[in-house]
């Protein structure tokens, strides 16, 4: 038994999240956390929402509410989203808590205590009707390039092109149009990431067993022209961690708030802290999952991102941390992702254009997404969601496949046995064939969990079901049944106990389903498989069960049809 420390990305807060994010981090986190737990490992799965820079002040302004209040009520939508795909978090924090607050301000002492910390005289748009500095996106104007009256400060949304806020003409003020602009001195925070490159790259080369896409874009941006750069961590806003507090080593930052992506991940760290408070534990409980000298030198620690991600979790954060001269827990490994296309584009948030996870659940249980998302993992490269695609594997995969062997084997048993597992008869060289079959596949399945390989994983986990459904196709009870109800009995016995089994095996892709089986055989022991044939004789003869429900019904042609329709064109 291991302890595994688990984090997925976290969302920022504006708005519902669609597929393409939710199989980019969440899903796959919360399907290793899951195998993991049913291998008897001790996990803290953590995630979070990401609250803090202008998006949310954006997005909230847009909706007519104080940040606050916006982004306490976004977290209670995410929330319940999470709990309804059976998002098995620890805890589901937020990075604009206490414990984030306090975390963020000591580690950035801490980085200045070590030097690492410069104070920077910049050159910054003032808003005197607005009474403050000027984030880039918050100074709109014409584009120079092409004449684009709606420009933003760091980009023109018509022609693309990269802007500087006084590149503009006819600057004037995001927030209350005012055209009162100056260009005033502020000081800005920079974390000096740079003189920590070779400490990082020797880090990044002692991953070994990085997947490729991960160490690839980490050595991209520690070596490629300018190499790892000072970044700014401060920004002129009022949504945000201060900079200026009781203690801080440096004056004169009144007004300022920390880079989201300065405080983003650090909530990982406070994301355990905020877990401990709520489960009424003291410091140490969740220390021994952060602190290598407080126990958590024992932790295997993984976190899953979108690749866009990748950046900031092999560079910029651990160089907080390692900058910090504390010791934090480092991440072992990160399992980063492509990206899914919707129906031959994009998923788009800013356009609306795809499914939502609201959207998904208002149609399907979780279990069909979730196994059509993991599937379909973009591991090797993005990955497509078409109707057609995700209808025939619906279909095939849980209707006919898996649904339609428990379907079959247990209306069998009840039609000639009744709803208790049968007794008599034996089992022959046919069914130690599919145990030996079975115990291979098994093997490989768990080899491909541990390695977090989703999809090879999917496959070895259809290709177990499907084992069943030919076993039961050979040995066709209901054939056996007119010569030898006897050896009938052994093979529907044989075959109950592998509903259990895969109801075991299936738990991490499929929960409620899993747990619908469990109930089924009217047994909670889900302890996973050692022995096969030890597994397959859990149930004894006697034990009742019940049949039932149809596990997955088919989508049919219409409902692929309305929904492709539906969510062809932009969220309304
Ligand atoms: N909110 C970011 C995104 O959705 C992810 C932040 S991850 C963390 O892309 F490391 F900052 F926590
Ligand atoms: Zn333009």
């Amino acid at each position: 038994m291991a302890r595994h420390l688990i984090t997925s990305a976290i969302p920022y807060i504006n708005g519902i999240k669609h597929l393409g994010n939710l199989v980019g981090s969440q899903l796959p986190a919360d399907l290793y956390a899951r195998y993991l737990r049913g291998r008897g490992h001790e996990v803290l799965f953590l995630c979070a929402t990401d609250e803090h820079g202008t998006p949310a002040e954006l997005a909230a302004a847009k909706a007519g509410k104080p940040v606050a209040a916006y982004c306490a009520e976004m977290w209670q939508v995410q929330k319940d989203l999470a709990d309804g795909f059976r998002l098995s978090f620890d805890h589901f924090g937020r990075s604009s808590s206490e414990q984030n607050r306090k975390l963020t301000q000591h580690l950035a002492v801490k980085l200045h205590e070590n030097g690492l910390i410069e104070e920077v005289t910049e050159k910054q748009v003032y808003s005197k009707a607005d009474g403050r500095f000027l984030p880039d996106r918050y100074i709109e104007g014409t584009c120079p390039n092409c004449g684009y009256e709606k420009a933003r400060g760091d980009q023109c949304e018509n022609c693309t092109k990269q802007l500087d806020p006084t590149d503009l003409i006819a600057p004037r003020s995001a927030i209350s149009g005012s055209t009162e602009l100056e260009v005033r001195e502020t000081k800005h925070l920079y974390l000096r990431q740079s003189k920590m490159r070779g400490k990082l790259d020797g880090w990044i080369d002692s991953k070994t067993d990085w997947p490729v896409l991960t160490t690839s874009i980490a050595k991209k941006w520690l070596h490629d022209e300018g190499g790892l750069r000072d970044r700014g961590i401060t920004r002129d806003l009022d949504w945000g961690i201060p900079v200026q507090f009781e203690g801080a080593p440096w004056s004169g930052m009144e007004g300022k708030v920390f880079y989201v992506w300065f405080d983003a991940p650090i909530e990982y760290i406070a994301c355990g802290a905020e877990w401990a408070e709520a489960h009424a534990l003291d410091d140490a409980a969740w220390e021994r999952w952060w602190r290598t000298d407080k126990g958590a030198e024992n932790v295997r620690y993984t976190q899953f991102m979108g690749k866009d991600n990748v950046p900031f979790h092999t560079l910029s954060f651990p160089a907080t941390l390692i900058g910090s001269g504390e010791p934090w827990k480092l991440v072992d490994y990160i399992k980063s992702f492509n990206y899914l296309t919707y129906d031959g584009g994009q998923f788009s948030t800013s356009q609306g254009r795809g499914v939502f996870m609201d959207q998904a659940l208002e149609i399907l249980p979780a279990d069909y997404w979730r196994w059509w998302l993991l599937s379909h993992a973009p591991e090797g490269g993005d990955a497509e969601f078409t109707w057609d695609n995700f209808q025939m594997n619906v279909n095939k995969d849980l209707a006919d496949v898996l649904g339609n062997f428990v379907s079959r084997v247990t209306k069998f048993c009840r039609s000639k046995f009744g709803e208790a597992v049968p007794e008599g008869g034996e089992t022959g060289p046919r069914e130690d064939a599919l145990i030996a079959d079975l115990a291979t596949r098994i093997r490989a399945y768990e080899a491909h969990m541990e390695a977090i390989d989703i999809r090879k994983a999917a496959a070895e986990l259809r290709a177990i079901w499907v084992e069943g459904n030919e076993y039961l196709q050979a040995a066709a009870p209901w054939a056996t049944y007119k010569e030898s109800p006897e050896q009938a009995a052994a093979q529907i016995r044989l075959a109950l106990n592998l509903v259990r089994l895969y109801a075991v095996l299936s738990a991490p892709f499929i929960p409620d389903t899993a747990a619908r089986m469990l109930a089924a055989m009217q047994t909670q022991d889900a302890g996973w498989p050692g022995d096969v044939a030890e597994a397959l004789a859990h149930l004894p003869a006697g034990h009742a069960f019940t049949v039932p429900d149809v596990l997955f019904a088919k989508i049919t042609d219409d409902q692929r049809e309305d929904w492709q329709a539906r969510f062809a064109g932009v969220r309304a």
